[in-house]
């Protein structure tokens, strides 16, 4: 049992852990505003694809209750506005959209109810979507867990576990379904510059699961892999592209190269809401810019000169050619991605 959650809906509440502060403190954040799950989602304190989706809906779900009109007509379009204004949090992640077009659906196929039922199925629904990220993220573990042997040594990027999702974890959640399945390994994990989700909060879920880890620098990973010390990699995703091209955390289109080069199998996990059928290929992925900043200080304290320029592109696109396989729900998908992926279009181009 992992005592602790990313986030949850308490009576008419979001709780979320916050994950900025982490490690050094476990601080639950309190919103009861739309506006500030926006700004925990644009800051990270809420952060990953699949929690990013369910802080949406959630976002969503308050900025409803707040609403004051009784009038359905007009209920549905500022509950409009209020999804919009969600959707500009963050770009990439296409959960968050998908998350917002569920609880839209929602609104619509009730808009002849009287608005409160409308306002408490929205809730409803927010809180099952953070139930059934689990349930998905269970399976997934379970159907990806195979692809990770007895004394495995394991890399991964960025963070991917309980706190990136609703509860479990994605990639993370591979390892820990293996872990819980009794087989024994262990992880590199990459730093993860420049906001270091690898460095705070991977270690630190791995160290409450127990599954031992080493901590890297990122450029390490090469020399890591030319020693021989290096099985498999696996990471999350922001974003699928319908030939499998796929989004994540700056850094992990390294990873995928590194290991073509090492001839060591490169493993995506993901569930079925990060896909994104509507583009062909991972040139439609808006790529998020964050602040230079993020680059050029750390904790506040100057890293580099004043005046230095930094680019600061939060993902990178990783091509499908160098993905072994792609870990869903619904099992491992292998290359041609257009193919193993078609019967998991429907409904979502
Ligand atoms: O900028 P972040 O921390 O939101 O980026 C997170 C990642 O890139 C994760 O690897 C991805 O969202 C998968 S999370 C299960």
């Amino acid at each position: 049992m992992i005592p602790y959650c990313s986030i949850c809906w308490d009576i008419d509440k979001v709780k979320l852990l916050d994950q900025r502060q982490l490690p050094r403190e476990e601080i639950y954040l309190e919103i009861t505003d739309y506006r500030e799950i926006i700004e925990a989602i644009r800051t990270l304190a809420i952060r990953g694809a699949p929690a990013i989706g369910v802080a949406a809906a959630m976002g969503a779900a308050l900025g409803a209750l707040a609403l004051k009109t009784e009038d359905p007509k007009e209920f549905a379009d500022q509950f409009g506005d209020i999804c919009r204004e969600i959707a500009a949090a963050r770009p990439t992640a296409v959960n968050l959209f998908w998350a917002l077009d569920r609880v839209q659906a929602v609104a619509r196929a009730h808009a002849g109810e009287p608005v409160a039922q409308v306002k408490e199925r929205l809730v409803a629904e927010a809180q099952v979507m953070l139930k059934e990220d689990e349930t998905i993220n269970r399976h997934m573990g379970q159907a990806g867990q195979v692809v990770i042997p007895e004394g495995a040594r394991v890399l991964t990027h960025c963070n991917t576990g309980a706190l990136a999702t609703g509860a479990y974890g994605t990639a993370l959640g591979v390892m820990r379904a293996a872990w819980e399945a009794g087989k024994r390994f262990s992880v590199w994990v990459d730093e993860t510059r420049p906001l270091l989700q690898g460095a705070r909060l991977t270690t630190w879920e791995l160290g409450k699961i127990g599954i031992p880890y080493t901590l890297i620098p990122d450029g390490a990973a090469a020399a890591v892999m030319s020693k021989g010390l290096v099985d498999l990699a696996i990471v999350g995703a922001d974003r699928i592209a319908a030939n499998g091209d796929t989004a994540n955390k700056i850094g992990t289109y390294g990873v995928a190269v590194l290991c073509h080069h090492h001839g060591i199998p490169f493993y995506v996990a993901a569930p079925l809401s990060t896909f994104d059928f509507s583009i062909p290929d991972g040139s439609h992925i808006p790529v998020e810019e964050r602040a230079g900043a993020e680059v050029t200080h750390l904790w506040g304290q100057p890293l580099a000169p004043a005046d230095a320029a930094a680019l600061n592109l939060a993902f990178d696109v990783t091509p499908n050619e160098l993905i072994a396989g792609i870990i869903t729900e619904k099992g491992v998908m292998r290359p041609p991605y257009s193919s193993s992926l078609k019967p998991y279009r429907h409904g979502k181009d």
